[in-house]
């Protein structure tokens, strides 16, 4: 039996200086959550997030964040997309998710990543499609992230291999 080793995880994050370095459908999708973001129902954090998800059949489904006066009620945009991604193309997998923060009161000057619940939820659907999710994700200013697969930010995920 072998000992105890250590095993390295890691990813490759893609860093782009701008928008305009990025292909022209992930170009176009980071438009569309920029967009959404301005729906956003932010009063508590004035942390406004759009999220925009494209779907196999080219579908571009937008969410935004949704606060509640009860905080835990509300919902992360990513959420707010994918769930909507599922409800109305539930047999379209997912090619990838944009996602835009920003703000009126101060200056998103760095990408933000899902939270760990929409990690979750996310990793739901590319375990469900076998395919990987591309997550791109900006700021209003400061470099343009590119993730590979909800994989690489979700290690170790929990998934339904573990429910028999
Ligand atoms: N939020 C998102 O919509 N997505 C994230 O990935 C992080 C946080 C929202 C939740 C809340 O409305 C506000 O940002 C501040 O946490």
């Amino acid at each position: 039996m072998p000992g105890m080793h250590k095993k390295k995880i890691s990813f490759d994050l893609s860093v782009f200086q701008s928008h305009e370095e990025l292909d022209a459908d992930l170009q176009e999708l980071l438009l569309a959550a920029e967009k959404s973001r301005a729906n956003a129902y932010a009063p508590y954090s004035n942390f406004m997030v759009g999220a925009a998800v494209l779907l196999g059949n080219d579908e571009i489904v937008i969410g935004n964040n949704q606060e509640n006066a009860s905080y835990p009620s509300g919902l992360c945009a990513e959420r707010v997309a994918v769930f909507q991604a599922g409800a109305r193309f539930p047999d379209t997998p997912i090619k990838a998710i944009a996602i835009s923060s920003g703000s009126h009161k101060f200056r998103v000057d760095k990408p933000a990543a899902p939270c760990g619940n929409c990690r979750q939820a996310i990793a739901e659907y590319e375990l469900k499609q076998e395919s990987p999710i591309t997550l791109v994700i900006s700021g209003e200013e400061g470099p343009v992230y590119k993730i590979d697969s909800i994989a690489d930010i979700l290690p170790l995920a929990f998934g339904n291999s573990y429910l028999k």
